[in-house]
C-alpha cells in the first residue's frame, strides 16, 4: 500500500520534483498527495501543480511570531490531506514542537551537508572554508533540534580543487534528487535504521536506474 506523503516547501521545489517523479511509478511505497508551502508564490507550488499534485500555500506572515498558530492551519491541510508522512524539502522556517510531535518518527528532513558536519545555513561555503575532502547531503527524521535526528541516509561526494559553493551545491544536489525518494521509499515500508537502509548510506552516487520501488 502507498503511503500517503506530503511534501512542506519553501522555493524551488526540485526535490519535491524528484520525489513526485519517484511517486511516478506505481510500485513505489509513497504516493505525493499534497505540496504545501509557507510562500505563497513559492516555485515548488507550481512545479507541483504542473505534475497534478494538489499545491497549498499557508503564508506565515499573518500569524506572526505565533509558530504553532501557523502550524495548527498546515496541520489542518495535512489532516485534510489524509497525509500519513511529512517531508520537509527545503522548508524555512523552524518547526514549533507541535508539528514535529503530530509527526514524531513520520517525517524526514533533507539537508545539505554530512550531518552532523554543518548544520545550519550556507553549508557548501562552509564546507569549502573547512578544506573537507567529502561533502553531501543528509536525511534525517525530524526531532525538535536543528538539523538533528536519526539519520535515514546520506550520500557523499568529492570536494575538487576548484569548486565554488556553486559547483559543490550543484554536485550535491544531484545526489539529493537520488537519496530523498531512497530514503522515503525506507521510511515508507517501516525500513528506516534497520540493515536494508545500510545500502543508503553512499560514498558513491548510487546506482544510475537504481530500485527505488
Ligand atoms: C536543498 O538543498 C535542501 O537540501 C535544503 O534546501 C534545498 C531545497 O532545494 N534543505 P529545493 O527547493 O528542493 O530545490
Amino acid at each position: 500500500m502507498r503511503r500517503r506523503t506530503a511534501v512542506l516547501l519553501s522555493g524551488r521545489g526540485s526535490n519535491l520534483s524528484a520525489l513526485a517523479a519517484a511517486a511516478g511509478n506505481p510500485a513505489y511505497p509513497a504516493g505525493i498527495v499534497l505540496a504545501l508551502s509557507n510562500v505563497p508564490d513559492a516555485p515548488g507550488l507550481a512545479l507541483a501543480a504542473a505534475a497534478g499534485i494538489p499545491a497549498r500555500a499557508i503564508d506565515h506572515r499573518p500569524f506572526g511570531r505565533d509558530r504553532a498558530a501557523h502550524e495548527r492551519v498546515l496541520l489542518g491541510a495535512l489532516r485534510e490531506a489524509g497525509a500519513e508522512i511529512l517531508c520537509l524539502a527545503g522548508y524555512m522556517r523552524r518547526l514549533s514542537p507541535l508539528l514535529v510531535n503530530a509527526y514524531a518518527g513520520r517525517m524526514l528532513n533533507i539537508h545539505p551537508s554530512l550531518l552532523p558536519a554543518f548544520p545550519g545555513l550556507d553549508t557548501h561555503a562552509r564546507a569549502l572554508a573547512a578544506g573537507v575532502k567529502l561533502h553531501g547531503c543528509t536525511v534525517h527524521l525530524v526531532t525538535e533540534a536543528l538539523d538533528e535526528g536519526p539519520i535515514v541516509a546520506q550520500a557523499a561526494v568529492p570536494v575538487l580543487p576548484d569548486d565554488t559553493a556553486a559547483t559543490l551545491a550543484a554536485r550535491v544536489l544531484v545526489q539529493e534528487h537520488r537519496l530523498y525518494p531512497l530514503a522515503l521509499a525506507l521510511l515508507a515500508r517501516g525500513e528506516a535504521g534497520t540493515a536494508a537502509a545500510a545500502d543508503a548510506c553512499l560514498l558513491n552516487p548510487l546506482p544510475a536506474g537504481g530500485s527505488l520501488a
